[in-house]
C-alpha cells in the first residue's frame, strides 16, 4: 500500500503541520462547542480529507465529542483509517457527483436521524465543483441543518467555492507544510517503516515535494521501493530526483566567489556534457544562493530551519556564506533570477548558461571583508 495511505493520520494530533487549523478545532471539540458547516480549504495533499475524518471520528466518539477519540468504542473502529466506515458518516465526491439531483438525495438523508451515532455527519469533497442548481437544492439544510446534521466541505480553490456557502460555512484554511514540519514527517515515516535514510536526502526529497506532503511521501516510497540495504543513500537518491549534485554547486559557488571565470565556464562544459538540465543547474545555484543570504542575515538559520541542509553541511555553508559580501550575493541572486526563465525550452542550453555565466561574473568579486565597512565596499565596486 502507499506510503501516504498507510499513514493516515488518525486524530488530530497525528496531523503535522496545520496547527492553526487543528489546534482550534481541538479546543472546540473539547469544549463542546460544534458548528454545523465547516469548510476545510488549502494546497493539494495537505490533509484536509484526513482532517475532515478525524473531525467525524472526533465528533462521533463515544466518549465525544472530543479531540482525542477513544480509538476503541464501534464509531471509533469504523471510522478509523483503513476502517470499513459506517452509516452515519457519508463521503461524496462533488468533482462526480455535483448535480441537482446528487444533492437532493443528500439533501433528503439528512433529516434522517442517525442510525447509531451522535451525528450525521456528511463530507463533501471538491466542494467548488458543486454547480449553482446543485447548491441550491442543498442550501436550507446547510443553512437550518437539524441538531444532528454536520456538514464538512472540504476544496482546493477557495476563490471558486459558491459565496452562498463559504458565509455560511466556518472556513479552517490548510496550508503547504514547511521544511521542518516535513522533516518531522519524513522521519517518523522512515522509522515507522524501519528504514535507513541518510541525512543529506531529506532536504532533496522536501524540496522536490513542493511542500505537500501526500507528493512528499510518495517520492520517499519511490525511493525506498529502490534503496538497497545499505538504505536510501544521497548517491541512490539524487539522479533519481535529478537535482545537480551538492559537490557541482559548491564548485559553482567557490568559482563565484573567486571570480574565477574558467573554473566556472569548466563547470558549465561539465554539466552540459553529463547530460544534466541546465535549468536545473540553475535552478539549484539559485537556490544555494538564496540559502547563502539567509545565512548571512541568520547565522543559526540551519538550527531554526530557515535553510533546508543537514547540520553537517552548516558549516561549510557558513564558510561559503562569508566569501561573499552581502550585496554581492544579492546581485548574483537577482542577476541569476532574471536569467533563469530564459533557459527555458531554449534552443542551445549551453549557450544562455555561458553567456549567463559572463553575466554573472561581469561583476567584480571582491572577498568579503570582515565588519559592516567590508559589506558596505562591496556596494561600490558592484555594477548595478
Ligand atoms: N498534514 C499532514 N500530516 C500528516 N500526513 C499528511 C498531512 N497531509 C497529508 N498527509 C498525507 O497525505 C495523504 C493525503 O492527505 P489528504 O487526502 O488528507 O489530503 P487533501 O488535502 O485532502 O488532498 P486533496 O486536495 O488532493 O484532496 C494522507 O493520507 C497522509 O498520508
Ligand atoms: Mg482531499
Ligand atoms: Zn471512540
Amino acid at each position: 500500500m502507499a506510503l501516504y495511505r498507510k499513514y493516515r493520520p488518525a486524530t488530530f494530533a497525528e496531523v503535522v503541520g496545520q496547527e492553526q487549523v487543528t489546534r482550534p478545532l481541538s479546543t472546540a471539540l473539547d469544549a463542546g462547542r460544534i458548528n454545523h458547516a465547516y469548510l476545510f480549504s488549502g494546497p493539494r495533499g495537505c490533509g484536509k480529507t484526513s482532517s475532515a475524518r478525524i473531525m467525524a471520528r472526533s465528533l462521533n466518539c463515544e466518549q465525544g465529542p472530543t479531540s482525542t477519540p477513544c480509538g476503541v468504542c464501534d464509531s471509533c473502529v469504523s471510522l478509523a483509517p483503513g476502517g470499513p466506515g459506517n452509516l452515519d458518516v457519508t463521503e461524496l465526491d462533488a468533482a462526480s457527483h455535483n448535480g441537482v439531483d446528487d444533492m437532493r438525495d443528500l439533501r433528503d438523508r439528512a433529516y434522517f436521524a442517525p442510525a447509531e451515532s451522535r451525528y450525521r455527519i456528511f463530507i463533501i469533497d471538491e466542494a467548488h465543483m458543486i454547480s449553482n442548481a446543485g447548491f441550491n437544492a442543498l442550501l436550507k439544510v446547510v443553512e437550518e441543518p437539524p441538531e444532528h446534521v454536520i456538514f464538512i466541505f472540504a476544496t482546493t480553490e477557495l476563490e471558486k467555492m459558491l459565496p452562498t456557502i463559504r458565509s455560511r460555512t466556518h472556513n479552517y484554511p490548510f496550508r503547504l507544510l514547511t521544511p521542518s514540519a516535513m522533516k518531522g514527517l519524513l522521519q517518523r515515516t522512515v522509522a515507522a517503516e524501519g528504514a535507513t535514510v541518510e541525512d543529506s536526502v531529506y532536504p532533496m526529497v522536501i524540496s522536490a515535494g513542493g511542500g505537500s506532503p501526500r507528493d512528499t511521501l510518495s517520492i520517499l516510497d519511490q525511493l525506498l521501493a529502490g534503496a538497497g540495504p545499505d538504505g536510501l543513500t544521497y548517491d541512490l537518491a539524487r539522479p533519481l530526483l535529478g537535482i545537480t549534485d551538492i559537490s557541482v554547486i559548491d564548485d559553482a559557488v567557490a568559482a563565484l566567489a573567486a571570480g574565477d571565470k574558467a573554473a566556472f565556464f569548466q563547470l558549465i562544459d561539465a554539466v552540459v556534457e553529463s547530460g544534466e538540465e541546465p535549468r536545473r543547474f540553475a535552478t539549484d545555484l539559485l537556490d544555494r544562493l538564496r540559502d547563502l543570504l539567509v545565512l548571512q542575515a541568520v547565522p543559526d538559520a540551519v538550527a531554526a530551519g530557515l535553510v533546508a541542509v543537514p547540520e553537517d553541511r552548516a558549516e561549510a555553508m557558513t564558510n561559503e556564506a562569508a566569501a561573499f559580501s552581502n550585496a554581492q550575493l544579492a546581485h548574483l541572486a537577482s542577476a541569476l533570477n532574471e536569467e533563469l526563465p530564459k533557459l527555458r525550452g531554449a534552443s542551445s542550453p549551453r549557450l544562455l548558461l555561458e553567456i549567463m555565466g559572463a553575466r554573472l561574473l561581469s561583476a567584480p568579486a571582491p572577498a568579503a571583508a570582515p565588519g559592516p565597512s567590508g559589506a558596505t565596499a562591496g556596494v561600490h565596486r558592484l555594477p548595478i
